[in-house]
């Protein structure tokens, strides 16, 4: 079963093969960072434009590095949402184009599906059920996963999400976008005590976070220490993301009674945040599981791989066609919509 993913939801176009049994064949990334640093965020159109310039040379290319043709396809996997609409839509275009060509299904997958998925790719395949925390950009979840498919919402962010924090704080220290990768090299150098930043919501009862005013401390920090603090504040503002996300992280595994905590999404890659789950959670009996770096940022790869997982649990011979994308989607609404 031979499947290939399609991620266009926001600035990397992802393209992958993921074969049922001799797992991921091939990889490419093209990302559109450098041209979306000079506006110091994404430009939708552009990004869209962008997709549409590499999608088919890409599509070939993991063809060609796998000695396969398009005829071995079993399905095509592609992100259906959320994103951004017009970026969405080359993937769902060619994808859906290029499946009714060939006379096979095409599966939208969630994107974020895709992402708590991920670990799974790993050497170290972690089992169901787990607790899956899901940071980047435009999300942060906790959310309770059981199996494919079934998904509970745990909490979430109420305002920025952790990837959005790390980008916004970025830019106040003068790095440019993206700035996570950024913030976390600068913070290397740093000392995360030096300054006391708040922990929003760390110690309210639920599951839920808050971080955009930890991006207002900063700012007031910023305005008024000299320029060389700046490693000290990056290294504090990390530490303080990081010891929020820990400390909902044990939350939410007590009141799930998991064992099992799997990392997705691109600030999952933060070494520190990597680092302190793992020293605080393997003590208390859990197992911290996370997608290989390369692949906790967005890629075609986790696509490939959910798209090949659901039609492996085969429920798609009445597969309709259709353009359909989601910008705004749940991933409890997408889970519903496969038992449809
Ligand atoms: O999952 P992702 O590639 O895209 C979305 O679906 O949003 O995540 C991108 C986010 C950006 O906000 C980026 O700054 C952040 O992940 N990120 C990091 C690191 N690498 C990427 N944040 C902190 N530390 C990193 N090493
Ligand atoms: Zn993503």
């Amino acid at each position: 079963m031979l499947v290939l993913g399609i991620e266009t939801s926001c600035d990397e176009t992802g393209v992958a093969l993921y074969d049922l049994k001799a797992g991921l064949l091939a990889d490419v990334l093209h990302s559109q960072v450098a041209m979306h640093a000079h506006y110091g965020g994404v430009v939708p159109e552009l990004a869209s434009r962008d997709h549409v310039r590499y999608l088919l040379p890409l599509i070939h290319r993991v063809l060609h590095q796998a000695g396969q043709s398009l005829s071995s396809l079993n399905a095509i996997a592609y992100t259906a949402g959320p994103g951004l609409a017009g970026a969405l839509l080359v993937g769902s275009a060619v994808a859906e184009s290029l499946a009714t060509a060939l006379d096979i299904p095409a599966l939208g997958i969630h994107h974020l599906e895709g992402h708590l998925l991920s670990p799974l790719l790993s050497d170290q395949r972690p089992e169901f059920p787990f607790v899956a925390l899901l940071v980047s950009g435009g999300h942060t979840q906790f959310m309770s996963v059981s199996g494919l498919g079934q998904y509970s919402l745990l909490g979430e962010t109420v305002d920025d999400a952790a990837g959005e924090a790390f980008d916004k704080t970025a830019h106040l220290l003068g790095l440019s976008y993206p700035g996570g990768p950024a913030l976390s090299r600068l913070a290397e150098s740093g000392d995360p005590t030096r300054f006391s930043l708040p922990r929003p919501m760390m110690h309210s009862p639920d599951l839920n976070m808050s971080f955009s005013g930890l991006k207002t401390a900063v700012s007031l920090l910023v305005q008024s220490q000299p320029e060389s603090q700046r490693p000290h504040i990056a290294a504090s503002f990390e530490q303080a993301v990081s010891d929020l996300l820990c400390h909902k992280a044990i939350r939410a595994l007590s009141a799930t009674q998991m064992k099992h905590l799997v990392v997705a999404g691109g600030v999952g890659a933060n070494k520190r945040l990597r680092r302190e789950l793992c020293s605080l959670l393997e003590p208390r009996g859990i197992q911290v599981s996370f997608p290989p770096p390369r692949l906790c940022t967005d890629n075609g790869a986790m696509i490939a791989f959910a798209g090949a997982l659901r039609l492996a649990q085969g429920d798609l011979t009445d597969h309709q066609r259709s353009f359909s994308i989601h910008p705004r989607w749940s991933l409890e609404e997408y889970a519903r919509s496969w038992g449809d």
